[in-house]
């Protein structure tokens, strides 16, 4: 049988470990030539390693699938260029672009450095930018509306839930959103389908969380629930010519989990017939959102609770 992405090709960045890896190996698995980028950093962005990349692409080869190294900094603009130049004169066409690299470096918010928010902001947010300036520019030439292009970024749990001790992770991951959201209405016209995953795996990422706070992390059998391979079917289903109903969603990924975020709506609303008066909009506030966020269960419900210790968050 024809695997799922019989002929198309893919650029996965961060695809030299963890999530990224599986991504790209699943994704050659069903089909897709793919362009493995990785800058083969250390978790917190420093150094730079063609290694990883280059283990992925043999790893596809010996399995009989298609694969090219691609070394760039995703964070890098000329180089989030090359990358989809890349893809296109080597195969001939991009049709799918994963943006899976990223970094942490967790402080609580009243001690980040300048270094460390400009640092996980830039790979995260303006990397995920960077590729799809190019790929869109790309799609928008082919003027193709019935085309099946597909943009899937990774957002995070710690963005959507406010981890306190990732305060630049959660502003690049929820801006990631944003991101995605605005693809989805932009590019539709061009047959561009835009989505956001929000995963959960045993990868080095998750290593750096004190060991208290999380469970089965260093395992890599497939059989593992929580290996990164199985995130990788939700990424996979998403990048194939069978998912052109799905744009603007988050979903998340986790262990044999996959699930669907709502899209943020307003859910109670107040009006004065003018101008605001101060102790009425605060009276009205109180009688009618405070006893709806009194209900709230789940993360908000954290916005009263005392803030977690350094670093610990989830990735
Ligand atoms: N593991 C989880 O549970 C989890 C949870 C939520 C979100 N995420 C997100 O999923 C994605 C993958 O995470 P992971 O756990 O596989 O992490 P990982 O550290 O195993 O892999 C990330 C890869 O990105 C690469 N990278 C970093 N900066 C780069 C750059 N500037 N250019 C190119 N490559 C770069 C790294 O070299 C690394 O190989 C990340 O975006 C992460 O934020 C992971």
């Amino acid at each position: 049988m024809a695997g799922m992405l019989e002929g198309r090709v893919a650029i996965v960045t961060g695809a030299g470990r963890g999530i990224g890896a599986s991504v790209a190996r699943l994704m050659a698995k069903e089909g897709a030539k793919v362009v493995v980028n990785d800058l083969g950093v250390a978790l917190d962005g420093t150094g730079a390693d063609q290694g990883p990349a280059a283990q992925v692409v043999d790893e596809i080869k010996r399995s009989g699938g298609e694969a090219v190294v691609n070394g760039g900094d995703v964070s890098d603009f000329a180089a989030a260029e090359a990358m989809v130049r890349q893809a296109i004169d080597t195969y001939g066409r991009l049709d799918v672009l994963v943006n899976v690299a990223g970094i942490l470096r967790d402080r609580m918010v009243f001690n980040m450095s300048e270094e460390d928010w400009d640092s996980v902001i830039r790979v995260h947010l303006r990397g995920t930018f960077n590729t799809i300036r190019h790929a869109s520019a790309y799609w928008r030439e082919l003027r193709n509306p019935e085309a099946h292009h597909r943009i899937i970024n990774f957002t995070s749990g710690s963005g959507l839930h406010g981890a306190p001790g990732q305060p630049n992770y959660a502003a690049a991951k929820m801006g990631i959103v944003g991101l995605t959201y605005s693809c989805a209405n932009a590019l539709g016209r061009y047959g561009v389908t835009a989505n956001a995953i929000a995963p959960g795996a045993a990868t080095r990422m998750t290593e750096s969380i004190p060991e208290e706070r999380r469970r089965g992390v260093g395992t890599q059998s497939a059989n593992d629930e929580r290996s990164p391979d199985n995130v990788a079917p939700a990424v996979v289903y998403l990048a194939s010519e069978r998912s052109d109903w799905c744009t603007g969603q988050v979903l998340s990924a986790r262990g044999y989990e996959i699930g669907l975020y709502n899209v943020p709506q307003v859910i109670r609303q107040i009006a004065s017939p003018g101008p605001w008066d101060l102790e009425t909009a605060a009276r009205m506030m109180e009688a009618s959102f405070r006893p709806a966020v009194g209900q709230r269960s789940g993360p908000f419900a954290q916005a009263q609770a005392p803030a977690q210790p350094q670093g610990a968050g989830r990735s």
